[in-house]
């Protein structure tokens, strides 16, 4: 397969367009058989829930290329399942599991030129997305959806991929107490946009989100979950109602546990308390692992292992958990998913 002309060493996290994305609509009860098309931009009405009542939902995954040429995503069930919950959550019709997945594959299959080789540090990222469209004026479930998935090659997320970064902690919340902050809605991110600007601007990576309830516990790191390696070495991850189950999260927590032998825990993780972290991270699809050099709090900024040099532990679980996706280190069952080419 002839690749495109990208330069995949240099790669960000901007958009690309690729030559084909799936698209399924869902109308007087059912979704059609859907299809992969060339057109990246859809027509929809201008009354639709999706512009004005925030009626959407998406999802994040990867497919990469393995050593012996091998195409592979990374538990693709998980992402379809937590869209199924996000769609719940919104009151939008759910797009099945097993189809979700074969799209998936068929998006991936289509796009293999946009695959980054093996050994370029580079993914193709699948953003699949699911929007309540159709006439519609007052507050109220869509009378139609559209469920769609793109992909576009990626490279690190946040500046420098291993190089640590810093966080500060935001005067905002990106979610309320029993709120929508567990579900993958795009309001969520609409109302983080303002936090993650005035953090950009004062010199740091992205915002971190205390509890909104008490505004003591550490919830999410920008778009990815926090993590912190302990003293006496135990891989911490908060707990909390409001935070997205991460896939990259329970994958750590798994490979920490069973592959690098740590001992884990999901719980509070006090703001207050972060000296008892000798190592922090911030985990998800896009960042993969990106390893926190030092987390500002009303002007004083806590340094975990170094601001310029990734800690061991960490390095360890990007190097077992990038293994695992991309083919080096055999996962546990069901983790990666090979797309027949
Ligand atoms: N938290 C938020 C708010 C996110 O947007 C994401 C990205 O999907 C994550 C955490 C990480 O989740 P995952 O590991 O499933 O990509
Ligand atoms: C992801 O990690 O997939 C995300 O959704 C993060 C962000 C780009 C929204």
């Amino acid at each position: 397969m002839e690749k495109a002309y990208i330069d995949w060493s240099t790669l960000g996290f901007s958009y690309v367009k690729t030559d084909k994305r799936y698209i399924s609509r869902w109308k007087d009860g059912k979704w059609d058989e859907g299809a992969l098309v060339d057109d990246n931009t859809i027509t929809i009405s201008e009354a639709s829930t999706v512009f004005h009542y925030g009626q959407s939902c998406f999802e994040g995954m990867k497919a990469y290329t393995a050593k012996d040429g091998r195409v592979l995503l990374f538990r693709p069930d998980e992402n379809a399942k937590r869209m199924v919950q996000s769609c719940r959550r919104v009151m939008m019709s759910e797009f099945p599991v097993d189809r979700f997945i074969e799209a998936c594959k068929q998006v991936v299959k289509a796009n293999l030129k946009y695959l980054p080789p093996y050994g370029s540090g580079a993914s193709l990222y699948l953003r699949p997305y699911l929007i309540g469209v159709g006439d519609n004026l007052g507050v109220r479930p869509a009378p139609e959806y559209i469920f769609s998935i793109f992909c576009v090659p990626v490279g690190a997320y946040f500046k420098g991929g291993l190089a640590p970064v810093n966080f500060t902690i935001s005067d905002f919340d990106r979610a309320a107490p029993n709120g929508t902050g567990a579900a993958k809605v795009g309001g969520n991110y609409a109302g983080s946009l303002l936090s993650h600007e005035k953090a950009v601007k004062k010199g740091f990576a992205d915002c971190i989100y205390l509890d909104p309830a008490t505004h003591t516990k550490i919830e999410e790191v920008g778009a990815a979950n926090f993590f912190g390696i302990t003293h006496d070495e135990k891989f911490i991850t908060p707990k909390s109602p409001s935070i997205l189950p991460s896939i990259t999260k329970y994958s750590l927590l798994h490979v920490a546990k069973e592959y690098l032998g740590l001992k884990t825990e999901e719980r509070d993780v006090h703001v207050d308390k972060l000296a008892e972290f000798k190592e922090a991270g911030a985990c998800g699809t896009a960042a993969v692992i990106s390893p926190i050099g030092g987390i500002e709090n009303k002007g004083n900024l806590q340094v975990f292992h170094s601001e310029t040099e990734v800690g061991p532990i960490t390095r360890k679980l990007y190097d077992t958990l990038t293994g695992i996706q991309y083919g080096d280190i055999v996962g546990p069952e069901g983790w990666v998913v090979e797309v027949d080419l």
